[in-house]
């Protein structure tokens, strides 16, 4: 139990963005498999108020690229989860929020436990009603939270990528009572 902890700890801690992926199929079973884990997210009354759009097709993944400045990330990637709020299974905007957010962060953790990379692209939101276009979705049910670009980890570029992800100290953001 308690090296199941400890390592589960180590994995939260270990994630980082990738950006550099080498072009290689993931199969279906295991993207399935990181879904899975957003799957068993926490949500505001258990309203999973997630869509997911799974881009794996050139001509898509193009599309979409094409409307954020991370578009040679996206394209690199092999797969673009294209994660909606779905606002008929939501019922309050922070919560739901939230919820997608631990969605989110979900699925990173099982794309980093399968020893794949990946980054939470949001800078294409400035393009939301354009993505809702490419998947014919109405813009009242599904509004765009963000992209997750997912692929094999270029190992020689991320290696030359030494600069660290700095963080903040804890005492600089919690206070005791
Ligand atoms: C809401 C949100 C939006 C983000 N948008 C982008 C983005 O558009 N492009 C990008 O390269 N990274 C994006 N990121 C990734 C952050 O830059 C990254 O998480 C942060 O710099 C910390 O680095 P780390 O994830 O490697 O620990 C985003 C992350 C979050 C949570």
């Amino acid at each position: 139990m308690e090296s199941k902890s400890s390592d589960l700890i180590s994995l939260i801690k270990s994630r980082r963005s990738r950006r550099n992926f080498i072009f290689q199929k993931v199969d279906n079973n295991t993207i399935k498999e990181i879904i899975e884990c957003g799957r068993w997210a926490p949500s505001g009354n258990n309203t999973q108020p997630w869509k997911v759009c799974i881009v794996t097709h050139p001509t898509v993944k193009r599309m979409l690229a094409e409307l954020s400045d991370y578009g040679g990330i996206m394209e690199s990637a092999y797969a673009n989860l294209v994660i909606f709020l779905d606002k008929e299974r939501g019922y309050d905007r922070v919560k739901d929020l939230q919820a997608i957010g631990a969605f989110t962060q979900s699925l990173l953790l099982g794309i980093h436990a399968k020893g794949l990379g990946a980054v939470w692209i949001g800078e294409i939101l400035k393009n939301k009603e354009k993505v809702d276009e490419i998947f014919k979705f109405p813009t009242e049910k599904y509004e765009l939270m963000c992209v997750i670009a997912l692929g094999v980890i270029d190992e020689a570029l991320e290696s030359k990528k030494v600069e660290e992800r700095e963080r903040r100290e804890i005492d600089e953001f919690i206070d005791w009572f």
